[in-house]
């Protein structure tokens, strides 16, 4: 089954992000938010995006206008119904997806593969709660979506064949190269990542050094592109914290458990580059790293 028509739950992060490579590939999209300020601020991410790489010389403005041509945006669930697969990029909580899911598994036909863009829940949970559990897939795409090429392509122990190789081909079709992951939360990078980022908090909190030193240790002293504060802003703070308690709730270990300081940095709202403050202040003067 070849995915030409995609549905996209959510146009945050991530949702944009998905959005948009599906629409530079080819593909008609369709993408659900809540309510119109989410639909716009999601819409301005996706624009912006496109402009961004029409800047750096990527895509040429045809191209853009083409991919923006193709994307509906809507805060209509039943406007997914047609849909070949449904991407779901919403909040991290398995309450709100299996709500939407429920809603989505009456409106589509049986054929549409549902997929799941979770960090840290299993599809299980999720698929078992639909008619369909044969045609559900984890499909975990990495942040920023138009940049990082990794997609885990996540199997259940019912996901059917056809599902999982159309899920592999269409990551293939938008540029990522897909791995094949088993269902257990965090799948493969995020059981590695998430401890690594968690125990950065833990050294801050400790005061081993400052925000900027940490981060400054990571980049120069083992060459990875951001340093872990800085990843975390921006993955989310609110996002980090769901992750961390729903992996902590699996495993019991205490390296998933979420740090004091990341709950109270998500208590007073600082999520990280999306809401202008995390660890840093990400305002049109920052990174400026703020006290914690
Ligand atoms: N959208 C589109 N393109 C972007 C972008 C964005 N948000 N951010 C950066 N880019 C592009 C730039 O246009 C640039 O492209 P060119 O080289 O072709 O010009 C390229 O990425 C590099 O960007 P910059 O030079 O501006 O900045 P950089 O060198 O610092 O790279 C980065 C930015 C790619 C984000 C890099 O810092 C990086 O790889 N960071 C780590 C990202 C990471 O670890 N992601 C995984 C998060 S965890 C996750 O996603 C899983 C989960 O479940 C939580
Ligand atoms: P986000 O907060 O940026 O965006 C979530 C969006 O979903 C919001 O705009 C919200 O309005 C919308 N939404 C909530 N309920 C909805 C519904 N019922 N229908 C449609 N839209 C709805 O979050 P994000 O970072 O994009 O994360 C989304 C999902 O992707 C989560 O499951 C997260 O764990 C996962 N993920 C996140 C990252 C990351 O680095 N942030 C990486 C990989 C996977």
């Amino acid at each position: 089954m070849e995915i030409e028509k995609v549905g996209v739950a959510g146009c945050g992060l991530m949702g944009s992000g998905i959005v948009e490579v599906s629409a530079k590939a080819g593909c008609d999209v369709v993408v659900r938010e809540i309510d119109e300020d989410a639909l716009a601020a999601g819409r301005a991410r996706v624009s912006k995006s496109l402009d961004r790489a029409v800047a750096k010389g990527k895509l040429d403005a045809a191209a853009r206008d083409e991919a923006l041509a193709r994307i509906t945006f809507t805060t209509s669930l039943d406007a997914l119904a047609d849909r070949d697969m449904v991407i779901e990029a919403i909040v991290e909580s398995l309450d709100a997806k299996n709500e939407l899911f429920g809603h989505l598994d009456g409106v589509c036909p049986d054929e549409t593969i549902f997929a799941s863009n979770t960090s840290s829940l299993t599809v299980t949970d999720m698929a078992a709660a639909t008619s369909r559990p044969d045609r559900f897939v984890g499909l975990h795409f990495f942040n920023p979506v138009p940049v990082m090429k990794l997609v885990e392509v996540v199997r259940t122990i019912v996901t059917s064949r056809e599902t999982f190789e159309a899920a592999s081909a269409f990551a293939r079709r938008v540029g990522k190269v897909p791995i094949t992951a088993r269902d257990n939360s965090g799948f493969v990078v995020n059981l590695l990542l998430v401890p690594y980022l968690l125990d950065a908090i833990r050294q801050l909190e400790r005061g081993v050094a400052s925000v900027e030193d940490i981060d400054r240790a990571m980049t120069l002293g083992c060459g990875y592109p951001m340093g872990p504060l800085t990843l975390g802003d921006f993955v989310g703070l609110d996002t980090l914290l769901h992750v961390a308690d729903i992996m902590y709730g699996e495993y019991r270990e205490e390296r998933y458990a979420a740090p004091p300081l990341l709950k109270r940095l998500v208590a007073m709202g600082r999520y990280g580059r999306k809401t202008g403050a995390g660890f840093y202040d990400w305002t049109p003067t920052g990174p400026v790293p703020l006290e914690v």
